[in-house]
Order: structure tokens, then C-alpha cells, then sequence
């Protein structure tokens, strides 16, 4: 057996890797196809082959911040903004749950229109139809936090994005790493299940830093990670940086956050569709267990640009549902009819053993 063999079986078998360990994996070519196999074994063993759909709802693209890499930055004036009406996000909630969602997850840019009393108006309202709610509304006070948790919203994504703190600060300008991080530990504190994640092949992102961020999650620890690979929108100071390494890496740090927190939800993010045609399968097969497919009306798609090339924009939600569906069927997998809560596979399995 060779070193990076036995390095990756002893993962599998203690979810346990070091920085030094994280480094070498995430930089040596060679271990790739086995990390992935890995990933995928333990992928099955501990949330099992069904995969989780989570009906996208991209309300608004007005945003007060400006990251450079985004392409819903405020200061893109080429971006053409809408906003949904509270009615017409629980209509587009009511579609989803149509078509056999049992979550849905409200995103939008940094939004001031949506007030925390609205925002718990529209929570409550979705809530009636027995809908799980996850938000991905970004940064907002304890309070807010704590006043959308009261009306019944139970999950709540935040990518940190990058935990090298000069990267972060120096991308996000007027945006400080340790307020993200404040409001993950608020998240969490408040009870929600909380997702965070990565965005890879930043300018000026290392391996090291991945490394880091990986064990970021895990010692908050997280309930999902959604690992996206950085695509350069043209109208961004960072238009015209490479992609080429992006997938693949982005594939990495799924399957290694697979092997260090087995159990929790990793979705195979729309973003790795857009660089691969197969993107979100070949994520499903190294260690993803969950898929997003956008329920916004098709009108509003486009205009949601946060990349270039974004996938299912002339698709319809129905058209987007049997889409994904066929395809996961055609792995040997099957949507999981089943809020997929974290650990919720391993607790059922556990009991019906019994
Ligand atoms: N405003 C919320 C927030 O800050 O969490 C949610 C919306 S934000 C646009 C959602 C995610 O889009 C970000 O966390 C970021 O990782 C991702 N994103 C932004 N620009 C991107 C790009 N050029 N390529 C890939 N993903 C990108
Ligand atoms: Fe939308 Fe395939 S997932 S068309």
C-alpha cells in the first residue's frame, strides 16, 4: 500500500487528517481518483444513496456589498435588478412544494428592502406549508438571526468563503472575516443548522488556506458545506482569471470535508455544472448528497448572475425537477423523500437495524 493510500484509508476509517495531511492531499495529483472513491464509500455509509433536493428560491439581486469576485456587487451597474414580491416568493414556495420539495432555501444579495419583519412575514407564511425554510440572506444582527429562527426558519447558509483573513478583507471590501465568523457562531448558537463553505481558486488562495477552511468547518462543526468553484463574472474586477484548476479542487475539498465530517450534507453546488457538463454528478459520486435546483420563475434567472455560464436558464422548475431526477436515477441513486436533516440517514438506519 502506498503512503497516500494508506493516509487516505486511515480517513476513511478516523475522519481525522491534519493540516499537514489536508496539504499533501489537496496538492498531489496522484490521490485524486482514490480520494474520491473514498469519499464515495463514505458518503454511502453514512448518509446513504438518497439525495436531498432543495428547491432554490433566488429572490432578489440587489446587494449593499461589493465582493470583488461576485457579479451582484453593488457597484455592477451593467447587473439589471429585481426584486420579488413577498407574494410572489410564497408562490414560487408553493410551486416547489408542488413539485415534491420539502425544503426550500430563500437566497438573495444583502438586501435592505426585506426588513426582518417582513422577512419573518414571508418566513411564517412559507412555514404554513409545512415546508423546511433555509435562508441564504447573508450577514445580519444576532437579533435578526434570533427573530427569523422565532418564525420558524431552521436552516441558514454563510460561506465564510475564505479563512485567510487578508484574502477575505482584501476581496470583500468593508466586509471584516471575524463578523462572519461572529454570525456562523451566532447561527449556531440560536439552533439553526447551519451551512457555510468555500469558495476555490481565488486569487491569491493557497493550499494552505484550504486546508485551513476545512478545518474551520470542522471545528465549528457544520451541518453542510457547499464548496463552489470561483468563476470570474466579466463585469468583476476579477474578470479574466483562469478556471483551470477550479473543478478539480473544488471535487478535493468536497470529498475531504466527506472524509473529516462524514455525516453532514455537502450539496453538489450548480456552480461545478457550469465549468463540467456532468459537474454535478461527477460531485455526487465523490462524496455530495445533496442537489439544488433552482425554482425561480425563468424570467428572474438570468438576471441572478452571480457567473458567468450558469446552468438551467431556459429551463422551467418542473423541467428542472424530472432533469435532475433522471439523472440521479441513472447513477443508481434516488431522491430521498425526506426534509435530510443532519445525521437524520444514520438515526433512521440505526433504528431500523434494531
Ligand atoms: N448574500 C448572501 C451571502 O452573502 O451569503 C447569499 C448570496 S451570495 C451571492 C451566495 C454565494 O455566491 C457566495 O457565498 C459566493 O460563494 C457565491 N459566489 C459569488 N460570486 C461567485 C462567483 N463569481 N463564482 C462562484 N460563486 C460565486
Ligand atoms: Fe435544470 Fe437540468 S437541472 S435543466
Amino acid at each position: 500500500m502506498s503512503a497516500l493510500e494508506k493516509l487516505i484509508t486511515q480517513a476513511e476509517q478516523t475522519h481525522r487528517l491534519t493540516r499537514e495531511e489536508l496539504i499533501t492531499l489537496l496538492t498531489d495529483p496522484q490521490a485524486d481518483t482514490l480520494l474520491f472513491a473514498a469519499a464515495d464509500r463514505v458518503r454511502k455509509a453514512n448518509v446513504g444513496d438518497g439525495v436531498y433536493l432543495r428547491g432554490l428560491i433566488e429572490f432578489s439581486n440587489y446587494c449593499k456589498n461589493n465582493c470583488c469576485y461576485c457579479g451582484i456587487r453593488r457597484d455592477n451597474s451593467h447587473a439589471e435588478r429585481y426584486r420579488l414580491t413577498p407574494q410572489e416568493i410564497l408562490q414560487t414556495a408553493r410551486l416547489a412544494q408542488t413539485l415534491g420539495y420539502k425544503t426550500v432555501v430563500l437566497q438573495s444579495g444583502e438586501d435592505p428592502w426585506f426588513t426582518a419583519d417582513k422577512m419573518c412575514e414571508i418566513i411564517r407564511q412559507i412555514k404554513q406549508l409545512g415546508l423546511v425554510i433555509t435562508l441564504s440572506i447573508g450577514e445580519k444582527t444576532r437579533e435578526e438571526y434570533a427573530a427569523y429562527r422565532q418564525a420558524g426558519a431552521q436552516r441558514y447558509l454563510l460561506r465564510i468563503e475564505t479563512t485567510d483573513v487578508n484574502l477575505y478583507e482584501k476581496l470583500d471590501p468593508g466586509m471584516r472575516w471575524h463578523q462572519r465568523a461572529k454570525c456562523l457562531q451566532d447561527l449556531k448558537e440560536l439552533g439553526y443548522e447551519v451551512g457555510s463553505g468555500s469558495l476555490v481558486g481565488l486569487p491569491g488562495q493557497t493550499a494552505e488556506s484550504l486546508a485551513d477552511d476545512l478545518l474551520f468547518f470542522k471545528q465549528i462543526p457544520v451541518d453542510m458545506a457547499g464548496i463552489g468553484p470561483f468563476i470570474p463574472h466579466p463585469q468583476t474586477p476579477l474578470k479574466g482569471e483562469s478556471t483551470a484548476w477550479h473543478f478539480t479542487l473544488s471535487l478535493k475539498m468536497m470529498a475531504l470535508m466527506r472524509l473529516i465530517l462524514p455525516d453532514i450534507n455537502i450539496p453538489a453546488t450548480t456552480a461545478m455544472e457550469t465549468l463540467h457538463p456532468q459537474g454535478r454528478i461527477i460531485a455526487l459520486q465523490s462524496g455530495a448528497n445533496v442537489v439544488m435546483p433552482n425554482v425561480t420563475d425563468v424570467r428572474w434567472r438570468k438576471r441572478y448572475a452571480l457567473y458567468p455560464g450558469k446552468i438551467c436558464l431556459g429551463e422551467d422548475a418542473t423541467q428542472c425537477r424530472g432533469c435532475i431526477e433522471g439523472k440521479i436515477n441513472a447513477i443508481g441513486r434516488h431522491i430521498a423523500h425526506a426534509p435530510g436533516f443532519h445525521g437524520e440517514y444514520l438515526k433512521t438506519h440505526k433504528k431500523s437495524a434494531r
